[in-house]
C-alpha cells in the first residue's frame, strides 16, 4: 500500500466508519496487509544512541536468563532510562473510533501498549480486565492496566479483542506513545499480573487467529535515508512483499541457543574483507528492530577495531575513522545458514551529512558498529539492529520459527 501516514490514517478511519459495529468480518486475505513506518531522528543532545542500545541489550539478556522457567514474573531491574537518537515508529489506531498512537515497532518484545505520550482513550470497544501489565526493556519500562480493545494496523487489518497495556507509569519512551511488540509470543509470558503464568497473544497471533492474514509472519523493509524523518519503512503482516527484495529469500531456523532462542534469534558468523578475516565465530544472537546499531561481542568488536583502526569519539559516543581509513574499509560478510550477506563499507557508517547533527565533525566518518558491552557471551553475542536490517528484506516467520533475509535495491546503496 502506498500512502502517506496521514492518508493511511484517514483510510483506516474510513474503513472503521464503513464497518457496521459488532459485525464480524472474517475474510482471509490472499496478500499481505502493509503498514507504513517511519524512522525519526532526535538531535536534542540528551539522547545517547550507544547507551540506549547497550542498556537494552543487557536487560533483554538478563530478563531472558532470569526467567529460566519462562513462566515467572520478570524481575524489577534497576532501569536507567536512556533516550535514543533514532526510533522506528508506525501509526496505530486503538478503539472505535480509533485514537492514533505513534508506536515503536519492536521485534525484541511482544507486548503492545500505549499511553507513554498520548494517554489511552477508552471507547465503547474498551474492556478493562483488572489485570496489570509490566514489561522491562532496559532502555525503559512500563507498568499499566490491561485492556482488551480493537487495534487498527491498516485498512483491512482491524484486530478485535487485542490485549494491550495502558501505561500508568513508564520511563524511557520520550517522543513515542508506546510499543507494538511483534516478537515471539513467549516474550509476553510473565508480564501479566496477578496471573504470572499467563501469556498474551500478540497482534500477529490475533490477526492470524481472526483470519485477517493468511500466514503467521511479518516482513520488514526499510529503505536507508539521510532525512531526519522519513516514512520509508513497510511492515507487512501475513506474508512477504515481493516488490521489496531482489535476490532469493533464504530462511534459517530460530537459533536453539538460549537466551537468543527466546527472541528473533539466529546463528551467524562474520568475516571481514576479501581476506575473510574472522570477526565473529559462529554464535547465537538476535535480530532486533528496537535496536538501532549493529552490536558485536567485545572480542569480535575488538577484532574489527584492530583491522579498521577506528578510535572512540567520546563526544559523539561512536567509533570513528579518518577519510583515508574509510577509503580502505572493506565489506563485512554475514554468514547466516548457507547464505552470505555482504554489508558494504557504506552500510557500516553513520550518514555523513548528519555528522554535525550528532556533535561530530565533517572531517571524520562515524561507524554504526559498536561493542555489545556486558551482555556479550553465552548465547547473546550480537544484535543485528536496524542499521543492519535496513540493508536487507527481513522476515520473521513465527509459524515456522524461522527468519528470512534477501537483498534489496538498497543493499549496496551509498546513501551514507
Ligand atoms: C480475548 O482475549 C483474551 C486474552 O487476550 C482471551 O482470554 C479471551 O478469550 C478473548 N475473547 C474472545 C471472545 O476471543
Ligand atoms: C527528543 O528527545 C528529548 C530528550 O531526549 C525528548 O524530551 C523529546 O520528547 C524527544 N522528541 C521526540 C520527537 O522524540
Ligand atoms: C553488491 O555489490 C557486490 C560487489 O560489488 C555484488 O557482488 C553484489 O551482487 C551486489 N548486491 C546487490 C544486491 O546488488
Amino acid at each position: 500500500m502506498v500512502c502517506s501516514l496521514r492518508i493511511c490514517a484517514f483510510l483506516a478511519i474510513l474503513a472503521i466508519a464503513m464497518t457496521v459495529p459488532g459485525e464480524a468480518v472474517v475474510i482471509r486475505k490472499t496478500s499481505p496487509v502493509t503498514l507504513p513506518f517511519a524512522r525519526r531522528l532526535n538531535f536534542t543532545g540528551a539522547a545517547n544512541l550507544l547507551q540506549h542500545d547497550q542498556a537494552r541489550a543487557k536487560a533483554l539478556k538478563t530478563a531472558a536468563l532470569t526467567r529460566p522457567g519462562k513462566f515467572q514474573k520478570a524481575p524489577i531491574v534497576d532501569v536507567l532510562a536512556t533516550n535514543t537518537l533514532s526510533d522506528y515508529v508506525a501509526m496505530v489506531g486503538v478503539g472505535s473510533p480509533p485514537t492514533e498512537y505513534a508506536l515503536l515497532i519492536d521485534t525484541g518484545s511482544s507486548n503492545t501498549w500505549v499511553g507513554a505520550g498520548k494517554a489511552y482513550v477508552q471507547t465503547s470497544t474498551s474492556i478493562h480486565t483488572g489485570n496489570l501489565v509490566e514489561v522491562v526493556y532496559g532502555s525503559g519500562f512500563v507498568m499499566g492496566e490491561e485492556f482488551l480493545d480493537t487495534v487498527t494496523l491498516a485498512p483491512g487489518l482491524v484486530i478485535t479483542n487485542q490485549s494491550l497495556g495502558a501505561a500508568i507509569e513508564d520511563s524511557g519512551f520520550d517522543g513515542v506513545d508506546g510499543i507494538i511488540g511483534i516478537g515471539p509470543v513467549d516474550r509476553t509470558c510473565g508480564t501479566l499480573l496477578p496471573d504470572a503464568t499467563a501469556c498474551i497473544p500478540t497482534v500477529t497471533d490475533n490477526a492470524f487467529a481472526q483470519g485477517l492474514i493468511n500466514a503467521h509472519q511479518i516482513g520488514i523493509s526499510f529503505e536507508p535515508t539521510t532525512s531526519v524523518e522519513s516514512t520509508n519503512g513497510e511492515l507487512s503482516f501475513g506474508g512477504i512483499d515481493e516488490s521489496k527484495f531482489t535476490g532469493p529469500l533464504n530462511f534459517v531456523p530460530i537459533t536453539s541457543t538460549p537466551p537468543a532462542s527466546t527472541f528473533v534469534g539466529i546463528d551467524q558468523s562474520v568475516t571481514y574483507g576479501v581476506a575473510n578475516t574472522p570477526i565473529l565465530p559462529l554464535s547465537a544472537g538476535i535480530t532486533d528492530t528496537g535496536t538501532t546499531l549493529l552490536l558485536f561481542a567485545t572480542e569480535a568488536f575488538d577484532a574489527y577495531l584492530r583491522i579498521t583502526g577506528a578510535v572512540f569519539d567520546a563526544e559523539v559516543g561512536l567509533f570513528r575513522l579518518t577519510p583515508d581509513q574509510f577509503a580502505n574499509l572493506e565489506s563485512l560478510f554475514f554468514h547466516i545458514g548457507d547464505t552470505t550477506l555482504e554489508f558494504t563499507p557504506n552500510a557500516q557508517i553513520f550518514p555523513r551529512v548528519l555528522n554535525t547533527a550528532i556533535g561530530g565533525s565533517p572531517d571524520f566518518v562515524y561507524l554504526i558498529t559498536n561493542d555489545l558491552g556486558p551482555a556479550s557471551g553465552e548465547g547473546f553475542d550480537f544484535v543485528d539492529g536496524m542499521v543492519f536490517l535496513e540493508r536487507f528484506y527481513y522476515v520473521f516467520d513465527a509459524a515456522n520459527s524461522q527468519v528470512g533475509f534477501a537483498t534489496t535495491p538498497f543493499t549496496n546503496a551509498t546513501t551514507n
